[in-house]
């Protein structure tokens, strides 16, 4: 209750005040002992996923502008995607429109933004792609904002647009909506710092749900099986059916709490969404 007294009261200042400095800019480090630290055969295959992924999604422009952390993350986020998108097979069209729902700071921009052109299209599909964040004026330890770092990281892409305020829903309008660790129990969601009236993860289920094209693709990913059992519930209260559900298992990047995905693609029939806690 106290975290969420601090919330309720910091988090309208943060929107106030809209916090933004510029001139950030992420320095370049070397990126040729990324999996060093991996034993064998492990290091092995995360060189070649990793020399794969730079070369079939063309990030080349990331490989030279990021940190060695940033550039594993990325590729640890996009071979999520790659794997979401060969598992629903869809046909993605030439120009594709595509939200990404809470993207915090958008470190992984680039590889989102990669696997919407690149994904078994050698031409490039134009991209449209909306990040919409509900607290991008948290200020991180370097005095710049999350608006100010994933302005930063937007640096060089084309057809991407972070939008700092919560996602509303656009009726029938995305080709793919992604949900990377959505907030499923208030308990996290009051610890990022966002007041508990703002805790709703079935309407956001459901926004994301009405913003689909039929046909469109959901993917959801949440950390830790507690997370992703929670996550499928909301999506079984409202009879939507996974095409598939697993744990992503990477050597790309590792993480304490393993990740899990569920994809989804939108038919036509109507759907109730019942208000559910959700609380933990
Ligand atoms: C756990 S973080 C995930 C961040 C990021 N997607 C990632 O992969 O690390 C969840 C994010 O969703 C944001 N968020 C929560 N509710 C939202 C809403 N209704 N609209 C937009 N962003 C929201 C939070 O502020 C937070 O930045």
């Amino acid at each position: 209750m106290l975290s969420d007294l601090r919330n309720s009261a910091d988090y309208p200042l943060r929107q106030w005040f809209r916090w933004q400095r510029p001139g950030l800019k992420f320095r370049n480090e070397p990126k040729s002992d990324l999996y060093d630290h991996l034993p064998q055969p492990a290091r092995q295959f995360a060189q070649e996923t990793a020399a794969r992924l730079l070369d079939e999604y063309r990030l080349s422009d990331l490989y030279h502008a990021s940190t060695a952390e940033n550039y594993r993350e990325n590729l640890f986020y996009l071979e999520m995607l790659e794997q979401a998108l060969h598992t629903a097979s869809p046909t993605l069209p030439p120009a594709i429109a595509a939200a990404d729902i809470g993207p915090s700071s958008w470190f992984y921009v680039h590889a989102l933004h990669a696997a919407l052109k690149w994904w078994q299209c050698s031409a490039g599909r134009e991209v449209a792609l909306t990040g919409c964040e509900a607290d991008a004026f948290r200020v991180y330890l370097d005095f710049h904002s999350r608006f100010d770092h994933a302005r930063a990281h937007l640096r060089g892409l084309t057809g991407a647009r972070y939008l700092p305020r919560r996602f509303e829903p656009l009726p029938a309008t995305f080709d793919l909506i992604t949900l990377l660790f959505p907030f499923v129990f208030l308990k996290e969601h009051l610890a990022w710092g966002l007041p508990a009236r703002l805790f709703s993860p079935v309407q956001l289920l459901a926004d994301a749900w009405h913003s689909l094209k039929p046909g469109g693709l959901l993917v959801i990913v949440n950390q830790g099986e507690a997370e992703h059992r929670a996550q499928r519930d909301l999506l079984q209260s409202a009879a939507i059916h996974p095409l598939a559900a697993y744990r992503h298992e990477s050597t790309l990047f590792q993480y304490d709490l393993p990740r899990w995905v569920l994809v989804v693609v939108k038919d036509d029939e109507p759907r109730v969404f019942a208000a559910k806690s959700g609380r933990r």
